[in-house]
């Protein structure tokens, strides 16, 4: 991790950049690919051309999470403000565009600060530079680091209370073991009496599930893909990018769909001169997306110290937000 100097931008009040991300994409490709399940993780999907995909697909039709939980949001932006209370800093864990992120702040009485935290340092930017032109009077505090590691909160002068925003179940990208632990790490980060606001999708019919992450128009295959032509270009890669294709199940035992990439044929690939071998058939796992029931993550988050506060869902059930509060 890097000091914590931080850099004036223009309409931005702080930038702090941490490179805890950094170095370690070379080790992990290399560790993830010697492995006999062939592993990518997915936090490697964001540099700016995927993050670009991943806004697109959540566009998508058959991509129902986005509109949902924006829908959830919208409805209950009062009770929510309601719920965090007057001149809180908000903490956003894997900010991406900072879309979402409007609808809780035109809500909230006189917000202290937003502090979005990504992996990708110019998506960010970006981002941050746009909501600080939309709210004048916000300080805005982008932070470029990868979440899932330690990283340190800004001071902020007259905050009230200190609320994690954590949406797009990007927690069901982690396992249980890994979720529990960022859920643990974050009641410490944010400190007692404080919130959450996370949004989980549900379990629901195999159908919709399969059709959300395997779309007509083949953007997630593009995303999924997105990852082998960051090693190439990144890491001196060799991948074939034709030679791969993408592959979306779900897996009933894990509650979750898994994204692969399968190897069409034999073959050999390279990257950094190390070389690995793929049988035709052969996959790369990409990504893990839980869905959980509403108890099923309560009692996730009861086991990383959290108590559940309060829950919302959609009338079709398919996605939830909930609000947690340190135990
Ligand atoms: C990052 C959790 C919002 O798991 O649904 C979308 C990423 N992957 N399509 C998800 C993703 C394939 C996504 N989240």
């Amino acid at each position: 991790m890097s000091d914590t100097a931080a850099v004036s931008l223009g309409l931005l009040h702080d930038y702090v950049e941490y490179d805890n991300a950094a170095d370690s994409f070379l080790d992990d490709v290399l560790k993830g690919l010697a492995q006999s399940q062939k592993k990518l993780s997915s936090k490697y999907f964001y540099d700016e051309r995927g993050s670009q995909l991943f806004d697109d697909i959540c566009e998508l039709p058959e991509y129902y999470p986005t509109r949902t939980e924006a829908g959830l949001l919208e409805a209950h932006a009062a009770e929510f403000a309601g719920l965090i209370g007057a001149n809180a800093s908000v903490v956003e864990f894997g900010s991406g565009s900072s879309t979402k992120i409007r609808i809780l702040l035109d809500a909230l009485e006189t917000p202290a600060a937003y502090i979005p935290v990504d992996i990708s340092r110019q998506h960010l930017l970006e981002s941050a530079k746009a909501l600080a032109g939309a709210y004048p009077d916000l300080p805005v505090v982008p932070i470029a680091a990868d979440y899932t590691q330690p990283f340190d909160l800004p001071e902020v002068a007259d905050e009230a209370a200190r609320i994690g925003f954590f949406p797009g179940s990007t927690i069901g990208n982690f396992t249980r073991d890994a979720a529990v632990d960022f859920l643990r790490a974050a009641a410490t980060d944010l400190g007692a009496d404080n919130g959450l606001l996370i949004g989980v999708d549900l379990r629901k019919d195999e159908g919709v599930l399969h059709a959300a992450y395997n779309d007509a128009a083949g953007v997630t295959a593009e995303f999924n893909l997105n990852v082998l032509h960051r090693v190439n270009v990144e890491l001196g890669g060799d991948f074939d990018l034709d030679a791969f294709t993408h592959d979306a199940r779900w897996v009933e035992d894990k509650g979750r769909i898994e994204m692969h990439l399968v190897s069409d044929r034999d073959q050999k690939v390279r990257v950094n001169g190390h070389s690995f071998d793929f049988a035709a058939g052969e996959s790369i796992h990409t990504e893990d997306s839980h869905k959980y029931a509403i108890d099923e993550f309560q009692a996730l988050a009861a086991q990383a110290g959290w108590r559940a506060h309060r829950h919302w869902t959609d009338s079709d059930d398919l996605f939830s937000l909930h609000y947690l509060r340190v135990a």
